[in-house]
């Protein structure tokens, strides 16, 4: 150094001023608003200390300035890596500082996750399965005159099923749906043959409530009508649905019974378990001629059949579950399981 002018020997003494005072600086912060002052003071690229340090290199004597130089370019590499140093421990810091003075065993809360209602997952399971078997969706009102929930359906005016003490009249003309049947009804005054649908809804009759029964209830109904539909298709086609939904060893069992609105008609039954219990799981039939005349269909040119099945029954039969009432109990603990 004692070969260098006076002049150059306070330039280099201010470089190490520099570099010792912005290695603090960049070192000792604690903020990133602090860091950002210290980057504009020590390397702005108008103002700054390194930039002024920069410029007074032209006015060092020319033998000098290889020295300055080298040493000039050793600080500001100096400071460069203080200053990215600094900045890379605040952005962890910011993050820490979240955490810092909690107890991080405690258990935190968690999120209660909605759910869709158990029914109507299996409402929307039952619609992707007869979806796949070429049944598209149809639905009708859950306030139904009596044509459509009786007349329409061959049920006349002095038939039993009508009575007052058995159906949810809201008016000697309206009532709540009993069945889904309603639909089948609706859809064929609408539509031409080929038909193939399925109703999924509420329906309500004023039952007595215990573990299998309840005033209001969910059933599925389905309608398939084209040229030469036979029964041997109505028993093929709720076979397979039964396994797609409940699994291929489901059995299905048709037991003969009596609607008005089918002929013939069975009870569609479904062994419940090992034990060997057998539960209805709904009725169906072949569309009664009465039916396809009241919509304007020809019975010589097209036949169809019908199904009606609980929805409840299918999903207790599914979750092995043999009470009815906790579907209306919005009870979080059993509708959490599903
Ligand atoms: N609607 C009938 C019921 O509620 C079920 C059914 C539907 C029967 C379609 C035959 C055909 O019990």
């Amino acid at each position: 150094m004692s070969s260098t002018s006076n002049e150059t020997t306070a330039a280099l003494a201010e470089l190490d001023r520099l570099e010792s005072e912005g290695l603090t600086a960049f070192e000792t912060l604690t903020s990133i608003p602090d860091w950002e002052a210290a980057r504009v003071v020590f390397l702005g690229l108008k103002q700054g200390r390194l930039k002024v340090a920069q410029e007074a290199l032209k006015t060092l004597p020319g033998p000098d300035r290889k020295i300055y130089g080298q040493r000039f370019n050793a600080v500001k590499t100096a400071l460069e890596v203080a200053c990215e140093t600094a900045k890379t421990k605040l952005d962890q810091s910011v993050v820490k500082t979240a955490v810092i003075g909690e107890d991080l065993t405690v258990p935190g809360t968690a999120r209660g996750f909605g759910r869709r209602h158990p029914l109507t997952q299996t409402s929307e399971e039952l619609i992707d399965i007869f979806g796949r078997m070429g049944f598209e969706l149809a639905r009708g009102p859950e306030i139904e005159d009596t044509f459509h929930n009786f007349e329409a359906l061959n049920i006349p005016a002095d038939h039993p099923a009508r009575e007052p003490l058995d159906n949810f009249y809201l008016t000697p003309k309206t009532l709540l749906r009993s069945q889904t049947s309603t639909v089948q009804i609706r859809v064929m005054e609408a539509t031409k043959p080929p038909i193939r649908v399925v109703a999924l809804g509420r329906v309500y009759r004023p039952d007595a409530v215990d573990a299998t029964h309840s005033f209001m209830f969910h059933q599925i109904e389905g309608l398939y009508v084209d040229r030469g539909v036979t029964m041997a298709n109505l028993k093929s086609t709720l076979r397979q649905f039964a396994k797609s939904y409940l699994g291929q060893d489901v059995t299905v069992r048709f037991r003969p019974s009596f609607f008005p609105f089918t002929e013939p008609s069975v009870e569609v039954d479904m062994m419940w378990d090992s034990s060997g219990r057998w539960v209805e799981m709904g009725g169906a039939g072949m569309v009664d001629p009465n039916v396809l005349k009241a919509v304007g269909y020809d019975p010589d040119e097209v036949s169809g059949f019908a199904f009606g099945l609980g929805i409840e029954r299918l999903c207790m039969r599914r979750h092995g579950i043999d009470d009815i009432r906790p579907f209306y109990q919005n009870d979080v603990r059993f509708l959490s399981q599903f």
